[in-house]
């Protein structure tokens, strides 16, 4: 009997508590279909129709940047500043915001100020950029919605380097805030107590993700991590393990730098450049320090990292544990790290909160004043990572360079700046503001160069889809191609897409996987060419835009023959890109090692698929895509309709009306007059046999299956296969084709 009891039993409550054991608990390897609805518009409090470029732009941004650089000379008592300017450490806040940011898969970057949700703001790396960004409050605050978290993180930085002396490169803005705590993303395989993070333990016992020891000749990161450690940004400060050993930083930076699409001249000038400025913070042992934000108790208000030293702050400040400053003047751009790094000979002695340094053996080598007491001269100081630039040969020709020529050095810090801040921006179009930088030369932007023509009309389309479809190309290899063009897109750092046509173009048309397109390709250019030949006036259509048209014709018909009159939306404006624009070894991280819209899986990830389930690789580039569940289920049906196969791979081709814009992939996959069975040891390949006859019918792969093993999965395709599945699946399949088409459209997209 309940009577006077609490109805749930004074414990629990039943829903949105999240305690383990949730469902990912009790099945660990679940496919987290979920991921694809992460950060929906219903998170976001300023509503779909928000106009973040049209806000941004009536910003007057000189006027902003006054107030930003005049609040950075100031300083409140709740974070007094070092130095009286709080300019290092929002270099810092900057820096760290930007640097999550990894080309493998394109994720991190400062794009939606991530910094701001767990596990980021809570990154042991991370420490005291809480305080950073709750300093700048009152500028976002005044400027609202306008200015963006991410744009302002990237602005305040460039604002702090400026009024420390240093000539920035640009700024643009146009980065949209996220609104909710990055699930999605993999930042590791090290799973720790957070409540220990603190603790140097737990900094030496995070080395999951590396293969073989520093310094032999397999020593790799797995992919895509572009850290040595968890919650690092990049490198442990104190080299691998903590343990000083400055060649073996100089092998981490190398693999993480380049992780960041950074070479070495790019890598020394940003270490080096950095740390003109500002200075580390280690007076107290990181064993007595608080806990980080997310865990921090609730009247901390989102901040963490207690330190029950004094003030907490100023000459007691405890941040990463080594203490001091790389040069006498912090808060002037000087060549002066190099210098001292170079002039002295250094030797390793411990900072007050215990984390080993270096510090100068001549006593007489210059000193740099305290940050706070007035009068006190403190020893200069490097890290690990600081001498690993001297003692690794090529980081010191780079160094030895930039001793030698400060402008060449203040230019390669601007330059490398710039695309550490932008990197993950995308295509120009994206970026807003009077002080982009408008040149199309700038190599890692994959520059696209302008249309100096006029773009084709209704009646040009409607007459070059008739071409396309009399040039004998069948409909399969026509969305084949198209698809193949548009697939490369990824939402983390907008690159890739069918704009530039750089299907025609290494290293993509030399992809085992885009081999189907070559003849197409070729075919289409024909069409091009003729086209073009026939224009009297400056009028033009670009290869990357009858790419795309190739396969709305294409669909066009096969939902035709289905029996539905549908116009497949196609936007022209596309344009061809150059070879010498194209950046082949950057363009080889967008190369698919599993595509299951194609059915396609690189032999070497076959070959770990107990480790990484192919079907977790297309969720993965589901997501990426932005698809949602019905998107990206309505897609491979149409898909696999068209026979839209890698190289006339069979499986999942659930028909005999292969070209015809059926639902049949739903009725199959969804049947049960079907036995499944895997014709391999391993369970990539399935058999599908008629139950009454016992007889093979069709074949699948895992990228087919999981659509009717998966219960989300399943719950939409029974949706396209019911009775009245039909015309929504045609619709719901145009939609998804388009939204894929324009995905990279940066130049028609809001
Ligand atoms: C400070 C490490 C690269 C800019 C620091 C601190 C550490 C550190 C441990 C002290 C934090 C504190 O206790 O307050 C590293 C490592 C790097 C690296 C391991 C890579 C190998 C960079 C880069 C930049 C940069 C690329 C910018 C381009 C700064 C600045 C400060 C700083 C401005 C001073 C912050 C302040 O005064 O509050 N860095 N850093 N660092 N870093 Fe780096």
């Amino acid at each position: 009997k309940m009577e006077g009891k609490c109805p749930f039993g004074g414990d629990r409550i039943g829903g949105v508590e999240g305690d383990s054991p949730t469902l990912s608990d009790w099945y660990p390897n679940r496919l987290r279909v979920e991921l694809l609805h992460h950060n929906a518009a219903g998170a976001n409090p300023l509503g779909e129709d928000f106009d973040y470029a049209e806000a941004f732009n009536a910003i007057d941004l000189e006027a902003l940047k006054q107030e930003i650089k005049g609040f950075l000379t100031s300083s409140v008592d709740w974070w007094p500043s070092d130095y009286g300017n709080y300019g290092p450490q929002m270099v810092r806040m900057a820096w760290h915001s930007a640097g999550t940011y990894r080309i493998a898969d394109g994720r991190g970057g400062a794009g939606e100020a991530l910094q701001r949700f767990a596990p980021i703001n809570s990154w042991w790396d991370n420490g005291n950029t809480d305080k950073s960004r709750r300093l700048i409050w009152p500028i976002k605050q005044k400027y609202g919605s306008a200015l963006s978290w991410a744009d302002l993180i990237v602005l305040t930085g460039n604002c702090a380097l400026e009024i420390m002396g240093f000539p920035t490169y640009g700024f643009a803005g146009g980065r949209h805030d996220a609104w909710e705590a990055d699930n999605a993303t993999y930042w590791g395989p090290e799973v720790w107590d957070a409540k220990k993070e603190n603790t140097p333990d737990a900094m030496v016992t995070r080395d999951k993700r590396w293969r073989g020891q520093n310094g032999d000749a397999d020593y790799d990161l797995e992919n895509p991590l572009a850290a040595s450690f968890q919650s690092l940004i990049y490198v442990n400060p104190e080299g691998p393990y903590g343990k000083g050993d400055a060649m073996g930083s100089a092998r981490d930076i190398r693999v993480t730098f380049t992780r960041m699409a950074m070479n070495d001249e790019e890598t020394v000038a940003l270490i080096a450049g950095g740390h003109a400025f500002g200075k580390s913070h280690g007076m107290v042992p990181a064993a007595e320090i608080g806990m980080p934000p997310e865990i921090a108790p609730m009247e901390a208000m989102g901040m963490g990292w207690h330190n029950p030293k004094g003030s907490g702050n100023a000459e007691n400040t405890m941040t990463n544990g080594i203490e001091g400053s790389w040069t006498p003047n912090p808060t002037q751009w000087d060549n002066d790290y190099l210098i001292n790094l170079f002039k002295f000979e250094w030797e390793q002695t411990k900072s007050p909160a215990g984390a080993l340094q270096w510090t100068p053996v001549d006593k007489n080598a210059p000193k740099t004043p305290d940050a706070h007491i007035e009068g006190q001269m403190n020893d200069l100081m490097m890290m690990t990572t600081d001498i690993a630039l001297k003692v690794d040969p090529e980081y010191r020709a780079v160094c030895e360079k930039f001793l030698n020529d400060f402008d060449a050095f203040t230019q390669a810090f601007s330059k490398a700046w710039y695309k550490l801040t932008h990197r993950d921006m995308g295509p120009l179009e994206r970026y807003l503001g009077p002080e982009k930088v408008n040149q199309n030369d700038l190599l890692w932007q994959d520059p696209i160069p302008v249309a100096d023509y006029t773009l084709v009309d209704a009646a040009d389309i409607t007459a070059l889809k008739e071409s396309i479809m009399a040039a004998g190309i069948s409909v399969s290899d026509l969305v084949y191609t198209a698809f193949s063009a548009a697939v490369t897109h990824r939402n983390s750092d907008k690159r890739g897409g069918a704009n530039g046509g750089r299907l025609a173009l290494a290293p993509q048309k030399d992809w085992a996987i885009n081999r189907r397109t070559v003849p197409v390709i070729a075919a289409l250019r024909s069409v091009m060419d003729k086209f073009n030949g026939e224009q009297k006036g400056d009028k033009k259509v670009s290869l990357a835009d009858l790419i795309v048209l190739g396969g709305c014709a294409a669909l066009e018909k096969a939902a035709a023959d289905a029996g539905f009159t549908t116009a497949v939306p196609f936007t022209p404006g596309r344009r061809d890109t150059t070879q010498e624009l194209t950046d082949i070894e950057m363009f080889t991280w967008l190369k698919p090692v599993a595509d299951g819209f194609r059915n396609y899986l690189d032999p070497k990830f076959e070959a770990i698929a107990q480790d990484v389930a192919p079907e977790e690789l297309f969720l993965d580039k589901a997501q990426l895509l932005t698809l949602t569940s019905p998107e990206w289920v309505a897609l491979v049906g149409g898909l696999r309709a068209m026979n839209a196969n890698h190289d006339g791979c069979q499986h999942g081709i659930f028909t005999d009306r292969v070209g015809v814009l059926t639902n049949d992939f739903f009725t199959v996959l969804t049947s049960t007059d079907f036995d499944w069975t895997k014709t391999d040891g391993k369970g990539m390949a399935f058999s599908l046999d008629d139950r009454k006859t016992g007889k093979q019918r069709f074949t699948a792969t895992r990228a087919d299956l999981v659509f009717g093993s998966n219960s989300q999965l399943r719950a939409v395709a029974e949706v396209y296969a019911g009775n009245d599945g039909q015309k929504r699946f045609v619709k719901q399949f145009v939609k998804a084709w388009d939204k894929v088409m324009m995905l990279d459209r940066y130049d028609v997209k809001v």
